[in-house]
């Protein structure tokens, strides 16, 4: 996975959430500020955007990515802001092995795109725990999963005429949710879940503090965001979050984001 965030993906990555992505960058970071508190040491672990918010409310990161270029591009957005002091530590390892950072360190965890990359029940799952072990106790984990049903129709609306040749290869995801580079490219390997099955993940292990679809009614439209007014943006963002802890609200979304305090007894 690493390899196919250093060479085909990077350019795609590092631009996605603004060009592609608005409303789910808007609503993470709405979220973040609401429970990250500033100035808490934070594992992000698969890096992007967020690091910046996060060290403007003095937060203090360790970078965490399979990919050294995604990495390096991280530092170099924070450099560039002038905050690249806030950054205490990066390295390229997985989420399923965290073992260069101590038990019980971390005031928050963000999995924020890793566990769409873990194809196996196992792995998702050792990701989890691993989050768990850094974690203080009073920590906070967020971690994002990408919905599956919306994969199926992000494919078939992108190209209508073509669902019928690879219909099995769609049956097949629908089963599995594992997505085939072929079919996506920009997304590689990945696996896609659904609500249940990812709120399931952390069962016995963190307590739920919220569980939401991040684009509720925006799902797949997300492009008309940045055209509109500023006024009508927050418009926007205020109604998507009034959904999006709805069944509805859930199911259209294009990824789910679940918020978890450590279970003591796990
Ligand atoms: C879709 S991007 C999301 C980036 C960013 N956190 C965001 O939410 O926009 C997925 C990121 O996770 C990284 N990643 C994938 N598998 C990983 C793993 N097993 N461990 C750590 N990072 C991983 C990728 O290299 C990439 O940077």
């Amino acid at each position: 996975m690493g390899q196919h965030y250093d060479d085909v993906a990077c350019e795609y990555e590092v631009t996605r959430l603004e060009q592609h992505s608005a409303v789910e960058r808007e609503m993470t970071e709405r979220y973040l500020e609401r429970f990250v508190p500033s100035g808490s040491t934070v594992a992000d672990v698969g890096v992007g955007h967020y690091d910046e918010l996060l060290a403007r409310r003095r937060c203090r990161l360790h970078l965490v990515d399979v990919s050294a270029r995604l990495l390096e591009t991280a530092l170099g957005r924070l450099e560039s802001c002038g905050l690249s002091g806030h950054v205490l530590d990066a390295q390229v390892a997985s989420a399923t092995d965290l073992a260069h950072l101590s038990d019980a360190s971390w005031d928050a965890v963000l999995l924020l795109g890793p566990l769409c990359h873990l194809l196996t029940l196992a792995e998702r799952q050792r990701a989890v725990r691993e989050a768990r072990r850094v974690l203080r106790g009073d920590g906070l984990l967020a971690a994002s999963g990408c919905n599956r049903i919306v994969g199926v129709g992000g494919g078939y609306y992108l190209e209508p005429e073509r669902c019928i040749e690879p219909l099995e290869d769609y049956r097949q995801f629908v089963a599995d949710g594992i997505v085939e580079p072929d079919l996506a490219p920009t997304i590689g390997h990945a696996h896609f879940t659904g609500a249940a099955e990812f709120r399931a993940l952390f069962e016995g292990v963190f307590e739920e503090a919220m569980f939401v679809g991040i684009e509720s009614f925006t799902g797949s439209r997300q492009k008309i965001f940045s055209e509109i007014s500023p006024d009508a943006q927050q418009a926007w963002l205020d109604l998507v979050e009034a959904t999006a802890a709805t069944a509805e609200g859930i199911g259209l979304s294009e990824h789910f984001l679940f918020i978890g305090r450590p279970q003591s007894d796990w």
